[in-house]
């Protein structure tokens, strides 16, 4: 029977276990984990970064990142569906003191305009708008994802207006896939 009420349901085959038990470990506080700096330097190269750091759970990646990204105080722009809002149990204002700035659109993708139009001004009364956060695909949105050409508006609207970008990624690839891209990226 296949279980539908999450794609989280899936468990490793067992080829996945085998891997598991067969890879070489080391100290990655010392960086001597070998199997986690190879993840890190494909997960870097594919995304074309400078680096990546590894983090076993995507609620964690993302609250990292906010907290990276923010001071207390500030203003998160994102979708009324976003997981980081929904589903992280309050973490950015428990993580980073930090607000959100929701945008209500029902399949939880954002566009340029929306986003352009929700930062806030240089002005004591208003909180400092510090991060754009999208979703892709989206979880909340059935799996629905950007075009490249919207993510293109979108990283232009935040470079212009010098406020970083965030993904949530959680199912990136299958985005990628969807959007034909994946050929684009080294495997
Ligand atoms: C869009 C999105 N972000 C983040 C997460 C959180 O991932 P994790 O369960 O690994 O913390 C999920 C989980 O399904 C998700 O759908």
């Amino acid at each position: 029977m296949i279980d539908l009420r999450s794609d989280t349901l899936t468990l490793p085959s067992d080829a996945m276990k085998e891997k598991m038990l067969s890879v070489k470990l080391g100290d990655d506080v010392f960086g001597e984990d070998p199997t986690v700096n190879l993840l890190e330097q494909k997960a870097a190269s594919m995304f074309d970064m400078e680096s990546a750091i590894f983090c076993p759970s995507g609620t964690m990646t993302n609250q990292i990142a906010i907290n990276i990204h923010t001071q207390p105080g500030d203003e998160v722009i994102c979708s009324r569906e976003a997981h980081i809002y929904n589903y992280e149990g309050g973490g950015i204002a428990k993580n980073s003191g930090a607000s959100v700035r929701l945008i209500e659109r029902n399949n939880g993708l954002l566009n340029h305009e929306d986003v352009l139009k929700n930062i806030n001004q240089d002005d004591v009364h208003c909180p400092r708008t510090a991060l754009v956060a999208l979703e892709n695909t989206s979880n909340r949105g059935g799996g629905v994802c950007y075009s490249k050409d919207e993510l293109i508006k979108i990283k232009n609207v935040c470079v212009q207006s010098k406020i970083p970008l965030h993904l949530d990624g959680a199912r990136i690839f299958n985005a990628l896939v969807e959007k034909k891209t994946i050929s684009k990226i080294s495997r």
